[in-house]
């Protein structure tokens, strides 16, 4: 464009007097751009360009020049040029700004008070132009794949997906309530019902739970259904709708098909239900080695039905006091009944021979310890955890800690690895303790597996499996769906189990049940979290990161 006459509106992102000579950096949407005032050529533009403040808003008209040699700045996009201004208006002035722009801020408080200033920042702009780019990606995918875009009321019947709802009162009604979605589940079953046969919408949620980094009260799916389909054909859809929606964040192709690993193996190997697979730590049953052990702690365990599993921590024998505690401290918090989790350390001491520093080497017989070492693969320097106790303690215990010792490790530092997952068979049903009643581990409208349907009717609740997927990407759950009841008995069976009583069924299932009975043809689905999928293809580790205007850590 050198030579052309242009005009730039923005902001003064920086003014800089260079003997006289006035530089600003000036912003706008697209970035920065060096517009140069010269007192020799406009003494009167370059006096009012000497008044210019940061975030002043401004336009120049000028023209484009190619910088003198040596002062290009090989790090902005426009730094071989420079626009020389002929013209210079002042649309507005700022004053000084609570924050510096091009300073991390930790003060979340700030951050939110004045979001408009904290997005103007260039790693903000990003991410909310990478989030466009993801849902225009996904928007484009599903239209060509014959999906319909269809917009379900937000002001709505309360559908559970497990969360509490949030309610509005309503004038015209004084004594009803409507509740905002947690997901737009049953009408999409009932689009299904009405012969749309594909749908998607890109729907705000609405669940009043517990914040974490990767959770907001209000949050976006991209929701899908499709009728006379398979689980197949959703985790083929959807595996390419992931991969046009990384291909338009970071220009990357993902590998397909993603891998899929049963929930049982997910549980057994990695203690989550949504494993991040980037490092090995796996989680190694240990039965065989000590079920004949004259350790009588993991012995019994194992005799009265228990588990016995380890973590081999590979080069982590040098481990902090501090790092033991918080390690302690989380399994404690996962569930764990001891004050600490059995370890071995291995170090050479002073006379360079291997010592297995530990309370429990000494009840170990030869056989076990060489049977232990060869299963773990332990060499000098690594540290061992084991835990003995049921099974599911042993996976919530261990899973927590592999990945505290993953981020003591700095296992991810630097990875720009995508490890996409499925996790497949994951059962239908989990007894709650709290509410001593069997509850969807998915949602209600989750179908059995068929051939565990015979156990369902059996009262064997605790082994049946659902035709349910969940799709995970380095650690974080991105959606999960499942293929759904769509006969009318079955569906009345399933809230029987969850006990929803008669009168239940029909004041707040009556709709469903009632579709089922007009032909519902066979359909599933999958809900994506946008928020998660725009985080981690924007490299952070919040979803606040990627909502222009989120709730704070207070949900306020
Ligand atoms: P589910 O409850 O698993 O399924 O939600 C689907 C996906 O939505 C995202 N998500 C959230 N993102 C941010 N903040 C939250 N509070 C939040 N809660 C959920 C997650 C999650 O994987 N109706 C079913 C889908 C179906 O069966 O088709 C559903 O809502 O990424």
């Amino acid at each position: 464009d050198i030579g052309q006459t242009v005009t730039l509106s923005g902001w003064v992102n920086s003014a800089r007097d260079h003997g006289g000579v006035i530089f600003i950096d000036l912003r706008d949407r697209e970035g920065l751009t060096q517009v140069v005032f010269r007192p020799e050529e406009n003494a009167e533009l370059a006096a009012k360009s000497h008044e210019l403040r940061d975030e002043d808003v401004v336009q120049v008209i000028g023209t484009v020049a190619a910088r003198l040699a040596g002062t290009e700045n090989s790090k902005l996009a426009t730094g071989d040029i420079e626009i020389v201004a002929t013209t210079l208006k002042v649309l507005n002035k700022a004053d000084v700004l609570p924050f510096q722009l091009d300073r991390e801020l930790s003060n979340e408080d700030l951050r939110m008070k004045y979001r408009y200033l904290d997005l103007r920042r260039e790693r903000m702009t990003k991410n909310i132009r990478t989030r466009h780019r993801i849902t225009n990606a996904a928007r484009n995918y599903l239209d060509g794949n014959g999906f319909v875009e269809v917009e379900t009321p937000i002001l709505s019947n309360p559908t559970p997906e497990g969360a509490r709802d949030f309610l509005v009162p309503a004038r015209l009604s004084p004594s009803k309530f409507f509740a905002l979605p947690q997901a737009p589940q049953q009408y999409k079953q009932l689009l299904m019902v009405a012969g749309l046969e594909r749908y998607f919408q890109i729907a705000r949620c609405f669940r009043d739970e517990d914040l974490r980094a990767d959770r907001q009260p209000e949050f976006t799916q991209i929701d899908i259904e499709a009728s006379f389909i398979t689980q197949n054909d959703i985790i083929t859809l959807v595996e390419g709708l992931l991969a046009s929606m990384f291909k338009a964040a970071q220009g990357v192709d993902v590998p397909l098909p993603f891998p899929r690993m049963t929930y049982q193996d997910a549980m057994d190997r990695y203690g989550s239900d949504k494993p991040d697979t980037r490092y090995g730590l796996e989680i190694t049953d240990m039965k065989d080695v000590f079920e004949n052990s004259g350790f009588k702690i993991f012995k019994g365990t194992i005799d009265s039905g228990g588990v016995v599993r380890a973590i081999n921590a590979k080069g982590f024998a040098g481990i902090t006091t501090g790092q033991m505690i918080r390690l302690n401290e989380l399994a404690i918090e996962a569930g764990m009944k001891v004050k600490q989790l059995a370890f071995i350390k291995v170090e050479r001491d002073a006379n360079g021979v291997l010592e297995y520093k530990s309370p429990l080497w000494k009840f170990f017989s030869e056989e076990e310890k060489e049977a232990l070492i060869a299963k773990l693969g332990i060499v000098e320097n690594d540290l061992v955890f084991f835990y003995a106790g049921t099974r599911d303690e042993a996976c919530n215990i261990l899973g927590r800690v592999r990945i505290e010792i993953a981020t003591m490790l700095k296992l991810n530092e630097g990875s720009t690895a995508l490890n996409f997952l499925w996790v497949v068979d994951f059962p239908l049903l989990a007894y709650s303790p709290e509410d001593q009643a069997w509850v969807a581990v998915h949602h209600p409208f989750t179908r059995p597996k068929t051939e565990d349907i015979p156990l369902m009717e059996a009262g064997d609740y605790a082994n049946v499996r659902a035709e349910a997927y969940d799709v995970v990407l380095n650690g974080y759950e991105l959606g999960g769906g499942s293929i759904r009841i769509h006969e009318g008995d079955l569906q009345s069976k399933m809230f029987t189990v969850l006990g929803v009583t008669e009168e239940e069924k029909a004041h707040k299932f009556g709709h469903i049940l009632d579709a089922f009975r007009f032909g519902a043809p066979p359909h599933g689905g999958l809900a994506l979290g946008l928020d998660r999928i725009a985080m981690l293809a924007s490299g952070e580790d919040s979803i606040r990161e990627v909502i222009a205007f989120p709730k704070n850590n207070k949900a306020c």
